[in-house]
């Protein structure tokens, strides 16, 4: 038997905190009601926030299988959705020949039946493995084209997929939807309104921080703190590209193997390519302003520090 579905938005919260994912109350409610009314879940935002985790988390606490389809240009549906198993059906046919049998409707009826039915994720999706309704990911959609999207149009609306050799294959139980893009390009209006929308923003300092205590324990407090200062920081400059949450934990990693317990101006310098994948990013912070955003930060955590020094002293 599946894990039943949360009940309320804090369970909701809760369920997804018990696999190390932190949500805001706005994520936590539009899931909550996505899993609820059955609707698919349609994420957007920038790289590297948690759109896919969500999906992953999703199945690991839920206890389903996860059934990810990986967007491309060029995705059809003998990749996303089924085949015939050409290969094998050839040979079928030639052993049937050999073998002298003739009866052409009941070779045709064999040959398309579903021994020789390959199937893609989302046929996978609308098939209940040991009674439990999988989660489906569909992983950065805007890199496919509009005729794809337009086929999802009826998966989406019915859970069901048509094929002609074998007939309307129909989910007993809808999946749990999860669609992620970047916005690379805008989806149709259609296929939106078939879902619940939410966009990933970039987290605040204090969830931020959540995220690296949880997801690199070993780094330090004052370390965790300054390295999500700093990225906080970056965030608001105008940068080609903005590090997100995976460059956060990548970098507090990567400070921790090299034993730092705080920043130091050559520290940043010498790791900025962990964070920023740009030259010309890296180059426009190594200039000047690196040690400057250091300074500011450091100091910005003294006030803090002062301030709650003097407050725990007066209370
Ligand atoms: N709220 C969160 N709580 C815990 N971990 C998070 C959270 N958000 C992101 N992460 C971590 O950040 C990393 C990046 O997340 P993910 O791959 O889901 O990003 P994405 O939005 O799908 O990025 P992309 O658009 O590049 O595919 C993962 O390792 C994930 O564990
Ligand atoms: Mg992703």
């Amino acid at each position: 038997m599946p894990l039943p579905l949360p009940k309320s938005i804090d369970e909701t919260s809760n369920l997804l905190a018990s696999a190390d994912y932190v949500a805001d109350r706005s994520l936590a409610t539009v899931l909550y009601l996505s899993l609820k009314m059955q609707r698919p879940l349609f994420l957007e935002g920038e790289a590297g926030v948690g759109k896919t985790e969500i999906a992953k988390v999703l199945a690991s606490s839920l206890d389903r299988p996860l059934i990810r389809l990986q967007c491309y240009e060029g995705l059809d549906i003998s990749s996303a959705v089924y085949e015939w198993n050409y290969a094998a059906q050839m040979v079928d046919i030639r052993m049937r020949e050999a073998s002298g049998d003739s009866n052409r409707g009941a070779m045709e009826d064999d040959v398309f039946s579903d021994r020789f039915l390959i199937r893609r994720p989302i046929l996978q999706a609308l098939e209940q493995v040991d009674g439990r309704a999988p989660v489906l990911l569909i992983d950065e959609l805007d890199r496919t084209d509009e005729a794809f999207e337009a086929f999802l149009l009826e998966v989406l609306s019915d859970f069901q997929v048509t094929i002609p050799e074998l007939g309307t294959i129909k989910a007993q139980e809808p999946p749990i939807v999860i669609i992620t893009t970047n916005r690379t390009r805008e989806i149709h209006d259609a296929l939106k309104r078939r879902c619940l929308y939410h966009w990933v923003d970039y987290p605040d300092a204090e969830r931020e921080l959540d995220i690296v205590r949880l997801k690199v324990p070993g780094a330090g407090a004052a370390l965790s703190r300054e390295v999500v200062d700093y990225v906080q920081h970056l965030r608001t400059l105008e940068l080609f590209k903005n590090p997100g949450i995976a460059e956060t934990l990548d970098w507090a990693t990567a400070l921790m193997e090299l034993d730092k317990v705080a920043l130091d101006p050559q520290a940043v310098s010498d790791t900025l390519g962990v964070i920023l994948k740009y030259q010309d990013d890296i180059a426009s912070i190594q200039d000047s302003q690196s040690a400057d955003i250091l300074r500011e930060i450091q100091s910005e955590a003294r006030r803090e520090g002062a301030k709650a020094g003097a407050s725990a002293a007066g209370a």
